[in-house]
């Protein structure tokens, strides 16, 4: 497996590649990788011939008063995560490396960014859009992988590969959780093995949201409440708990089962914690 810190080197690195006539595949992270991260790369080796994982945790989708410093970087662990998983090269670059110092350009998608994570996190969705855009002039991936524990995301950088026209497939992929169904993510780090397991009650209350439609109920005050409800505890307070639809991740005024989606944010602790469900 190759690591490559410096962009120059990445672009070679995938113009000879491309050159041989071979399908790249990308999948973005910010490191601390878990099995969430491990089931893109698995996703990605069936989808190209090449695949390359970056690890770059990026300023600038973290807020001021977010947690970029105390993000978890364990680099040696993730390289041997990526080797174990059948990565062909890890991007590693450094900050100075993807932004120079007057850097003065962003890639801003503003409509699904406007609701759930964008109004709370006001400009995080803006460094999201920037830096993948700047990872695939890099890595030309002919397709790129994302986890729908992000489906947001997902949605925001669809409508940008769309409306940019830029020559990439998004393949997304299902949720990966623990034994007690908490949807991986680094951010669980942060959580001690008391709250970790308290933490399952995020999807308990999304089970219990998509009970009720399943059963027939398609009012969207009393599967929001019940959500509500099931997820707030001593522990928690809601960010949001929104029906939107599944393709776009934009709220909607009905539900259409097999179109919709329950999408949560909730501070558990001192920790961001975020999850959905399709309906
Ligand atoms: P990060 O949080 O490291 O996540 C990288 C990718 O892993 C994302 O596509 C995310 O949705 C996916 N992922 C995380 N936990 C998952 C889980 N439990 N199951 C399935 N997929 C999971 O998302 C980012 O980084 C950044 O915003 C990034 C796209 C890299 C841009 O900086």
């Amino acid at each position: 497996m190759k690591i490559i810190t410096s962009p120059k080197e990445m672009k070679d690195f995938a113009h000879s590649a491309k050159a041989e006539g071979r399908k790249i595949a990308l999948v973005p992270t910010m490191g601390a990788l878990h099995e969430g991260h491990f089931s893109l790369i698995d996703r990605a080796k069936e989808l190209a011939d090449i695949v390359v994982v970056s690890i770059f945790v990026n300023p600038t989708q973290f807020g001021p008063n977010e947690d970029f410093d105390k993000y978890p970087r364990q680099l040696e662990e993730d390289l041997k995560g990526c080797a174990d998983h059948g990565a062909d090269a890890v991007f590693t670059p450094s900050t100075s490396d993807i932004y120079l110092p007057d850097a003065s350009t962003f890639v801003v998608e503003e409509e699904i960014s406007q609701h759930l994570c964008g109004k709370s996190r006001p400009k995080h969705f803006r460094g999201v859009t920037t830096v993948v855009s700047i990872l695939f002039n890099i890595v030309q991936p002919d397709v790129a992988v994302f986890g729908d524990k992000d489906a947001q995301q997902v949605a925001i950088i669809k409508r940008m590969v769309r409306d940019l026209f830029m020559d990439v497939e998004i393949v997304s992929a299902p949720i990966v959780r623990d034994e007690n169904g908490l949807a991986i993510s680094s951010r669980n780090k942060y959580l001690d093995k008391l709250e970790r397991i308290g933490a399952a009650r995020i999807h308990e209350a999304l089970l219990a949201g998509k009970k009720l439609v399943d059963g027939g109920s398609l009012n969207i005050d009393r599967v929001k409440a019940l959500v509500i409800n099931s997820v707030t505890n001593a522990k928690t307070r809601v960010i949001y708990v929104e029906v939107v639809d599944r393709e776009t991740s934009l709220p909607v005024n009905e539900i259409v089962p097999g179109k919709s989606r329950i999408s949560v944010a909730v501070w558990f602790g001192q920790t961001r914690l975020i999850d959905n469900i399709e309906i």
